[in-house]
């Protein structure tokens, strides 16, 4: 969900309805403002936030005051009723939340017991009575009723308040879902992220767990849930507004897939020395003696990061020669784990605040073992709860399917395990700085594979109005095959499933006939006859084959229904290339398909709730 408030001189809706534009991203089953006037007007619509203006824009959206919300829905199903903003019994308070109160039936039912009637399903609605309840019961300020109503509650929350008595000030909170102020000049901007605010001001305060901001247009006073005041820190945003624009483009999802030659360049500059022999990540230094002695290596990471995560153990393993396993971080984190003071975890994310991910580091922290960050979002939880980490870099990714920061992830996964290899005396001075030159390489090489994008748009065409598809890799680039399958079913609607391929035969060869695209990436490496045989197996089932190789391959072109091609590269460089097709042929088969490709239905960029 995203949150976006502002309190100053200016009109407060047109700022309110641009910055839920640019937090859509987060999520986008309904939106909702609130206009603090004469009283509070709220108008909320089910959909997107250009339904909510449609609706709104006539009406009475006066105010230099405001909240709105965008929302992915948790509690109660998307609908006018369940958006953004909620307004307490009597009108006292009206409120936007994200994040989960995860006691809100046990406080609702004495609410209720109190007399309270509710009008959505929200946890939201609960906390919005629950702060009026004690507001109205105890006679206390505004401020600290929110206090006092927060301390009572269990779970994660990024919030904005107004109340009907204080109409000059909004009061903000932060627990577990990231909430940023934007300083201007008699004014404040509230927001779930920076992208909303940088066009005013480029002077912002992150807020941490459990601080509390009371805000009006000349003053901003920082103090924690216990009332202890908090000295803000005003930081400088390096985001620019080019990177939150299309620029030119039809759809983020396409402009970030072409940004990946730029962005992978991004995450090495400056980690690989000038003459690339050697590779440096400062973030890391201080745990790496833990590092290169681990007896284990714990990757934990939700959806495309778990699946970069994987490409990792690949290399991890093959170079560094460490034990690893790469967890679900929801699974991981209630199944009692096993983990050790000699253990280290990696936690991959491009958001910084998943929360299953953020809960199994805050686990794993307890139980002793070293924590490492791979994060994009500058900032965010889960770097602030490691003992190090690698930033990636990649800039800010707004399309909801994720690809510049996949092949990103990757880059930092790949120079770790290169970096752990020759640390630890597994690599050879030829073999690493051989490896170093063929990463240096993929920028130049994925320019070349997005000149192919009208061929691969070709192969799209074809495959358009395919029901299932299937996905095959080996090695370390049966995690591609997972990621391009998850590509394609985010964003078209179609299902699909990535395997290994030699494990095609104990399952999905039973769905295999001339309707089902098989997408193989078959690129020359250490399996590459078997993967040849993986194919034939499909051809021998009518199945129709759409081939990732190497330039030049006319083995698979021979038997191949179409052949995608990436210039030669070491193996272990493979998955940064062959996922680049993959993302293309995704994104053209869903625009053919009419499907919205930035926000795929039901799906959120940043997951704050378990
Ligand atoms: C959501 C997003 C995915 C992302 C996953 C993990 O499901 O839609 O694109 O891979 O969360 O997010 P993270 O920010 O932790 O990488």
């Amino acid at each position: 969900c995203g949150i976006v408030a502002y309190v100053g001189k200016k009109p407060a809706y047109p700022i309110l309805i641009k910055g839920l534009q640019r937090l859509e991203y987060r999520g986008y089953d309904s939106a909702g403002v609130a206009l603090i006037n004469s009283g509070t007007h709220t108008y909320k619509k089910m959909g997107k936030v250009k339904d909510l203006d449609d609706f709104a824009k006539d009406q009475k959206v006066t105010g230099n005051i405001g909240i709105g919300h965008t929302r992915w829905a948790t509690h109660g199903e998307p609908n006018d009723s369940n958006a953004h903003p909620h307004t307490s019994m009597n009108g006292k308070f009206t409120l936007v939340h994200n994040g989960i109160i995860e006691n809100y039936a046990h406080i609702k039912k004495e609410l209720i017991n109190r007399g309270y009637k509710f009008q959505s399903e929200t946890d939201t609605e609960v906390l919005v009575n629950f702060i009026e309840s004690i507001y109205m019961e105890q006679k206390v300020d505004a401020e600290i009723a929110v206090r006092a109503a927060l301390s009572k509650v269990i779970g994660a929350y990024g919030l904005v308040i107004s109340c009907e008595d204080e109409k000059e000030k909004l009061i903000a909170a932060r627990k577990g879902s990231p909430l940023v102020i934007g300083v201007g000049e008699h004014e404040y901007f509230l927001a779930s992220d920076a992208s909303p605010i940088i066009e005013y001001t480029d002077q912002v305060i992150y807020l941490n767990d459990e601080d509390v901001a009371i805000l009006t247009q000349d003053d901003l006073v920082l103090k924690n849930i216990q009332n202890d005041k908090q000295k803000p820190k005003i930081q400088k945003i390096e985001l620019s507004i080019d990177e939150i624009d299309k620029n030119g483009y039809e759809h983020y999802m396409l402009k970030e897939i072409h940004e990946q030659p730029t962005s992978i360049g991004d995450t090495f500059r400056g980690r690989i020395s000038i003459d690339k022999t050697k590779i440096f990540l400062g973030g890391i230094i201080d745990v790496m003696p833990k590092l290169t002695q681990a007896k284990r290596i714990i990757i934990v990471a939700c959806g495309t990061s778990w699946h970069a995560g994987t490409v990792g153990e690949y290399l991890f393993e093959e170079y560094a020669r460490i034990p690893v396993e790469v967890e679900y971080a929801s699974e991981f984190r209630y199944r009692n784990p096993i983990i050790n003071q000699d253990d280290v975890v990696i936690a991959i994310s491009q958001s910084g605040e998943t929360a299953d991910t953020l809960a199994a580091i805050k686990m794993a922290k307890e139980k002793g073992a070293t924590i490492i960050g791979i994060c994009n979002v500058v900032g965010s939880s889960i770097p602030r709860e490691t003992h190090a980490g690698v930033y990636t870099h990649a800039g800010i990714e707004i399309g909801v399917a994720s690809t510049k920061a996949f092949t990103s992830q990757v880059t930092v996964l790949t120079m770790m395990a290169f970096m752990i290899g020759r640390k630890r005396g597994n690599l050879y001075d030829d073999l690493y700085k051989k490896l170093i030159h063929e990463l240096t390489l993929v920028p130049e090489k994925l320019e070349i594979i997005l000149k192919s994008e009208n061929y691969i748009k070709g192969i799209a065409e074809m495959y358009k109005d395919a029901t299932n598809a299937l996905y095959l890799g080996r090695g370390c680039l049966f995690p591609v095959a997972l990621e391009g399958a998850l590509k394609l079913k985010e964003i078209s609607y179609i299902h699909a499933e990535g395997y290994p391929a030699a494990e095609m035969k104990h399952g999905p060869i039973a769905l295999i006939d001339e309707n089902m695209p098989v997408f193989v990436i078959a690129t020359k490496d250490k399996s590459y006859e078997k993967i040849v045989s993986n194919i034939q197996e499909v051809k021998a089932r009518s199945g129709r084959v759409i081939a990732i190789v190497t330039e030049g391959d006319e083995t698979i072109k021979n038997m191949a229904d179409h052949v995608i091609e990436v210039p030669d590269s070491h193996e272990s460089i493979a998955p940064l290339l062959t996922v680049v097709p993959l993302q293309i042929i995704s994104y053209h088969i869903a625009v053919m398909r009419g499907c919205n490709v930035d926000q795929p239905r039901n799906l959120a960029k940043s997951v704050t709730v378990e």
